[in-house]
């Protein structure tokens, strides 16, 4: 891997990144090495086009997206690119982040959006969802991604202990 930047963790807003540093922690735990940036669809379109354009000349292999409300971010970034782009639902205010959840997954037919559950638990699952495309190629990532996965099973008790 040489330390080279595998996956791009973007997000539309500084409010975003209470949630999307959880995506980092995981990243960091599976030590892969990964970038994080502000991106706003809106506030920031030419930010947003010269990022996407030039990604597909760098070595990056995921992008992970998150954005609230009327969440454009992923499906634009995934757009611009053919790698893959995760996309993270943040909560909102308003509509409790239900608002960020259908803006991102109902992509029309053609340009795909994988998409994880709204806020912490989502951000978790789109840096391991990464890991999991990356463990097809990285051996490395694919023997840390199974000590994971049987930690994670071996945690669980078979009864619940009285508190
Ligand atoms: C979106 O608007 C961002 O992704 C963020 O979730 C939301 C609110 O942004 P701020 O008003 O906190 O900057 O673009």
């Amino acid at each position: 891997m040489n330390n080279k930047i595998l996956v791009s963790i973007v997000m539309g807003s500084q409010s975003d990144w209470t949630i999307l540093r959880s995506t980092e922690q995981i990243l960091n735990d599976f030590n892969i090495p990964n970038e994080k940036k502000i991106i706003s669809a809106h506030r920031t379109p030419e930010r947003l086009y010269d990022f996407a354009k030039t990604i597909m000349n760098k070595e990056i292999e995921v992008v992970i997206a998150g954005a609230g409300g009327a969440a454009h971010l992923p499906g634009m970034i995934a757009a611009l690119t053919t790698i893959p782009v995760i996309g993270v639902p943040i909560e909102t205010k308003a509509l409790k982040g239900l608002d960020s959840l259908l803006s991102i997954v109902q992509m029309p037919a053609g340009i795909p959006v994988p998409t994880v559950a709204i806020g912490k638990p989502g951000a978790i699952n789109s840096a391991l969802t990464a890991i999991s495309i990356l463990s097809n190629k990285y051996p490395k990532i694919n023997k840390k991604l199974q000590t994971f996965r049987k930690k994670q099973t071996s945690s669980i008790k078979n009864k619940p202990i009285n508190d």
